[in-house]
């Protein structure tokens, strides 16, 4: 817990950053957890995946544009995601941040930027997940989310296993057809708002999946934990729930060999595939949740 503290902190440190991302991508150590920094490179590792049964989801990294424009480029880099996703015939479909559409601008310019991806993505039948960020953002998530609801159904959300508040917002969204993407949660959040303990966030998480499976639309259950799988084999199995009414979801390059067991045993995956050359804050929280890795990147940097 204070190696996880320790590393969110360090992700926000300008000078770490700097010389983390000079070295990042060519010593090699982002490569493990991002695509490469272009759509090419990208779609070359989509198209493996889906040649081992394995479906996916691109993510551009960014988060927090402080700009319009920036935004809106983001917005326009969605769009040609999605056009090339298609071209491509490529199975995959799209995660986005908000306060990457601006929403620390204000909620209508993400929502507009949203509704423009969306529309594109309805041209290909295509679907896009709104990841959920720190705990500030929730509710405005959701209530963007629920502005554009009404006319786009090609779109869902992300719920946190951490947050008190999740099981209040996983009834409404199963009440309302919403397809709910469950993950523990990967920011440091306060006690206020969020259960501190690996325990607690476990048993929620489990609770949450059980809900979600039963009586929730094409639920997905983002874990890379073992114990949180076989918890919900063991509930889709005790309730007869087929294998395609739900996924699984792991990120790219986290535990390769049990996504494709997954495949084999006839459950569905699908891997989350980030790229682009923002992928510093996306890394640090990767080695937050497993600070073994941190040595992996050290060796990586110092061998230069
Ligand atoms: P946990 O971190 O408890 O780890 C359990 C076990 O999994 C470990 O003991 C280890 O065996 C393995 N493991 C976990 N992380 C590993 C790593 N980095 N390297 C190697 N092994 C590892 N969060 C969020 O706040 N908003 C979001 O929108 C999303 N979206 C999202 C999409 C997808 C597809 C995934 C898989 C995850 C997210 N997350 C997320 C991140 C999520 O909240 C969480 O931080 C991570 O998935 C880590 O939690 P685990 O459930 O994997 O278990």
């Amino acid at each position: 817990m204070l190696a996880r503290a320790v590393l969110l902190r360090l992700a926000d440190s300008p000078g770490i950053q700097r010389f983390v991302r000079r070295r990042g991508m060519s010593a090699g150590f982002a490569r493990r957890f991002v695509a490469g920094e272009t759509l090419e490179e990208t779609a070359a590792a989509v198209r493996a995946l889906n040649e081992r049964g394995i479906t996916a989801t691109v993510d551009y990294l960014g988060e927090n544009v402080t700009s319009r424009q920036e935004a809106a480029e983001s917005a326009a880099c969605y769009c040609r995601i999605l056009d090339f996703l298609d071209a491509q015939r490529l199975d995959s479909n799209v995660s986005l941040k908000l306060t990457q559409l601006g929403l620390d601008l204000s909620d209508d310019l993400a929502c507009e930027n949203l509704r423009t991806i969306l529309e594109r993505a309805e041209q290909y039948g295509n679907f896009v997940r709104i990841d959920m960020e720190g705990s500030r953002y929730t509710q405005r998530t959701l209530d963007l989310f629920y502005r554009l609801w009404p006319d786009h159904k090609n779109v869902g959300v992300v719920i946190q296993a951490y947050l008190y508040r999740s099981a209040a917002d996983v009834e409404r969204l199963i009440a309302d057809s919403v397809r709910v993407r469950l993950c523990k949660g990967a920011y440091s959040e306060p006690r206020e708002v969020a259960f501190q303990s690996k325990r607690d966030v476990d048993q929620n998480f489990v609770r949450l999946a059980r809900e979600l499976l039963s009586r929730g639309r094409w639920p997905a259950l983002a874990t890379h934990d073992e114990r949180m799988i076989q918890a919900a084999i063991a509930h889709a199995r005790a309730e007869a729930i087929d294998a395609s009414r739900f996924e699984f979801q792991m990120l790219y390059g986290i535990r390769r060999e049990r996504q494709q067991g997954l495949v084999r045993e006839g459950w569905r995956m699908r891997v989350y595939v980030p790229f682009g050359t923002q992928w510093y804050a996306y890394m640090m929280r990767r080695l937050a949740e497993r600070p073994a890795n941190l040595w992996f990147v050290l060796k990586n940097l110092l061998r230069r």
